[in-house]
Order: structure tokens, then C-alpha cells, then sequence
């Protein structure tokens, strides 16, 4: 996927059906490695960061087979403890993930860099801290960074930082093999960690707490291959929700879990959608004009940041919106790079520290560059309410994260095309 053009202006009626969460799918399947066997996956995303993943675990040794119905088979048993390459690990952020799960069952693990998104530092020190905690040693061999157990992992009392999504993740998984009990504080409680939790629970692991901030793992109990289906994504969910709002319409949403994406109805309501929610959908009637209003990104519960840049988008559209949107991002110091794009559409926006202010006002289409992944989809949603043809360039961005983009956004009459 290289480019997106958008002839907006169209507005979106009908349903989409929400895929599995990307943020789910990948720690659960490096997880897997814990087990030695061989575990199914349903509603595992196409998109490109869960096949590049796939793509680490083959070189690896892992065995994958596609099966007709849609289902994923990861037979983890010849999997071996070397270096993946760096071309791969280093595109994608759940590859950080490698170091929990390999820690976990080898006792020693090695990672040449991991990528994602940018958005400036992107630390890893409260994993490093856990797995120290649990007896692990670190080090630098040719660039990698090493880790590994010596006298084996051994449970701990950790208490992060930060609710960081993949430092718990990571010591999820190392802990499930240290021996004893470990308690991690401060944990993140995002429905992808808890998916995290349910996974490892089903391959034999006793966790106690997950959805809270204080997880208890009683770990080194052996672990078995297990069926598991990937929970749906709550942001694809958010982001063609946010779509049908630019353009105006009733979309549908079919297959979430409508309580992950609580905060962002929220915002939705105070803006003035007319929302109906059921038990596994969700449908949004957008008002001919809706209100902007102030947003803050936290941990979960609170408003996701991977919904910032969709929900700012909605705040510069001048036909669309009235009075001025503020968003404070709180969990990355850098994520208003894609306001820059938005700019090039005639939005105005204004940035002090972590807060962001949109005013409305008439988009026209241009040329743009995706930044990252949410930044990406947040310039289509933008340009969906733009009358004429704006090109997005840079566009695999977007496809890491969101699958059969294409198809989802034509069945709800946008017309929007993808190359590459
Ligand atoms: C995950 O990233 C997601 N990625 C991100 O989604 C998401 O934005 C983020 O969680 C927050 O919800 C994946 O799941 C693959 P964090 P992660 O550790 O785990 C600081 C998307 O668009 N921190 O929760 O890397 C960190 O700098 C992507 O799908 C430390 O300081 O995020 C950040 O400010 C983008 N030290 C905050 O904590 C650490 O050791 C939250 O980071 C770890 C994190």
C-alpha cells in the first residue's frame, strides 16, 4: 500500500465488520513461544505488523500454516533462541515482545532494535528494570541487546513507572516461567493486556488481577499449546466511527466490544452524535454539525491515544464542526507530527507542550504524507469531508494497522482507492 486518494465529500452509510486488535494479536503471538507447541489463532489482523511478526517467528523456526477457514497455526516447537533479523524487528514495536517470551522459555534472549511509530523516545527501561527484577542480566553484543538468566527467573515485587502496555506485557510473559510469585504494580490495563492474560491463562498460566493495575502472576507452571481468537480492535472500531463523523452519515460497527471504546463515546455523545449501542455493535448518526471539545489521552480506561489524531482530524473540519477542539496527549511526548499534514488541508492548529488546539476551518484537497499509522488514517478521515482528490503518499504506514482498508471504506460508499 503506497498511496490512498480520497475524493471526499461523499457522506458513509451502511456496516463494517471490525477485524482482530493488532495490539492484541501481537503479543499473544510471540507469547506463544512459552508453550514449545503449536497454538491456533482466529481473528488474527492481515495487516503488515502481524505479518511481519509472523514473518520474525519463521526465521526463527517456528512453523505457520494458514488454514482455509481463516484460522492461524503457530507451531512453536523447533523455535530457536537466536538473533531475528534486524530488518524485521527493527519495523515494527511488538518485536520488543521477543524479549519477555524468549527470556521466558530459554532463560536468555537477543533483540537488534525494535521499530513502530514515531513519536521521538521511545524507552524501554521499566522492561529492562522488570526483567532484572526476575534475575535477569543485560547485555550489549554487537549492537543487540542481550539478556539472560543465569541462575533462572525467580519472581518479584515490580511496581512501573508508567502503565506501560508493553513492559507489562513483557513481564507478563517472563514471569510466567519464573519460579514463585510475581506481582507487577502499576500495570497497564488495556483490553489487549488483559487479552494477554486470557491467552496465557489458556496455555496452563495462573494470573490473578488482569484489568487492574496490580497483576499477580504464580509462575513456572508448565505451559501447553492452546485455540484462541484475537479480541476485536477497538481503534479500527474508533477510526471508521470517526470516519462516518467527517463525512457525515450512519455507519455501523459490527463485531467489538463496545465497552473497550467507553472514553471515546463519550466524546462522541458530547459532540453530538446520536449513538445506538448493542451488545456487539455499535452505530453512529452524525449531526449535519457537531461540537468540538477538549480531549486528554491517558492509560486505560481513559481516551485512548491511538484515537488522538482520528478525533483531532474531526476538529479542523470548518463545515463540519463548531468552536475550537483542544487535545492533551499525555502518554507520547510526540505524537502532533500528522498536524503538519493537516495543515497542508487548510487546517489550523496550534501546538503549546502537550496540548493541541484545532479551529475550524474550510479543507481543500492537496498532496499529503502519512506520518505514522494513526497519523495516516487521521488525514484520510479529514479528507473524506473534502470535496475533490487528495493523494496520500507513505501510505504502508497505514497498513500496518488497518486491514482491507479499501474494501471497508468503498462498502460504505467512500470512494477512496489504494495503490501499491
Ligand atoms: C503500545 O505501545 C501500542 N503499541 C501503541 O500503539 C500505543 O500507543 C501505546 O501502547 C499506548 O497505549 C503496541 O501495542 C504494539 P507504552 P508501547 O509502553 O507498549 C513510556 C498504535 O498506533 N515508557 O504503553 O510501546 C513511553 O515512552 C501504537 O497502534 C517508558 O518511559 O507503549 C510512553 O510515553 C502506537 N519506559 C508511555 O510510557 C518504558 O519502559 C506508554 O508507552 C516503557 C514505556
Amino acid at each position: 500500500m503506497n498511496k490512498i486518494v480520497v475524493n471526499g465529500g461523499k457522506k458513509l452509510y451502511g456496516e463494517v465488520e471490525i477485524g482482530g486488535s493488532k495490539n492484541a494479536a501481537l503479543p499473544m503471538l510471540f507469547a506463544g513461544i512459552l508453550t514449545g507447541e503449536a497454538c491456533v489463532f482466529s481473528h488474527l489482523p492481515r495487516v503488515s505488523d502481524v505479518l511481519l511478526t509472523l514473518e520474525i517467528l519463521r526465521s526463527l523456526g517456528a512453523r505457520i500454516r494458514f488454514a482455509p477457514g481463516g484460522d492461524v497455526l503457530v507451531d512453536y516447537s523447533l523455535v530457536r533462541p537466536a538473533l531475528p533479523s534486524l530488518v524485521h524487528t527493527g519495523a515494527i514495536r511488538g518485536s520488543v515482545y521477543l524479549l519477555g517470551a524468549m527470556l521466558g522459555r530459554f532463560g536468555r534472549a537477543k533483540l537488534g532494535g525494535a521499530g513502530g511509530c514515531d513519536f521521538g523516545s521511545r524507552p524501554i527501561d521499566q522492561h529492562l528494570m522488570g526483567f532484572e527484577g526476575l534475575g535477569a542480566i543485560e547485555y550489549a553484543e554487537n549492537g543487540a541487546l542481550c539478556l539472560t538468566a543465569p541462575r533462572g527467573l525467580c519472581g518479584a515485587n515490580i511496581s512501573l513507572k508508567m502503565p506501560s502496555v508493553g513492559a507489562t506485557a513483557n513481564l507478563l510473559m517472563a514471569a510466567t516461567a519464573a519460579s514463585g510469585k510475581t506481582v507487577i504494580r502499576n500495570a497497564a490495563a488495556e483490553p489487549h493486556v488483559v487479552a494477554l492474560c486470557e491467552f496465557l491463562t489458556a496455555c496452563g498460566a495462573r494470573i490473578e488481577g488482569q484489568g487492574s493495575d496490580t497483576l499477580t502472576v504464580f509462575g513456572g507452571r508448565p505451559l501447553h499449546g492452546c485455540r484462541c481468537t484475537v479480541i476485536p480492535d477497538m481503534i479500527e472500531a474508533g477510526t471508521y466511527l470517526c470516519a462516518a463523523m467527517a463525512a457525515g452519515g450512519r455507519v455501523t460497527v459490527r463485531n467489538v466490544v463496545p465497552s473497550h471504546l467507553g472514553a471515546a463515546l463519550d466524546v462522541f455523545r458530547d459532540m453530538g452524535a446520536s449513538l445506538t449501542v448493542g451488545k456487539t455493535y455499535i452505530t453512529i448518526k452524525a449531526p449535519a454539525r457537531y461540537r468540538a471539545v477538549d480531549v486528554t489521552t491517558g492509560p486505560y480506561p481513559a481516551f485512548p491515544t491511538d484515537l488522538h489524531p482520528q478525533f483531532a482530524a474531526l476538529f479542523t473540519i470548518g463545515h463540519r464542526t463548531t468552536g475550537t477542539g483542544r487535545v492533551f496527549e499525555r502518554v507520547w511526548q510526540e505524537r502532533f507530527r500528522y498536524t503538519e499534514e493537516l495543515s497542508r488541508l487548510g487546517a489550523h492548529v496550534k501546538i503549546k507542550g502537550e496540548c493541541a488546539t484545532f479551529s475550524p476551518c474550510p479543507l481543500h484537497p492537496a498532496t499529503l504524507r502519512s506520518p505514522d499509522l494513526r497519523g495516516g488514517v487521521a488525514l484520510v478521515i479529514a479528507a473524506l469531508s473534502v470535496v475533490g482528490r487528495t493523494e496520500i503518499t507513505n501510505a504502508a504506514t497505514v497498513g500496518r494497522g488497518y486491514e482491507h482498508f479499501e474494501s471497508k471504506l468503498r462498502g460504505l460508499g467512500a470512494d477512496v482507492r489504494v495503490f501499491g
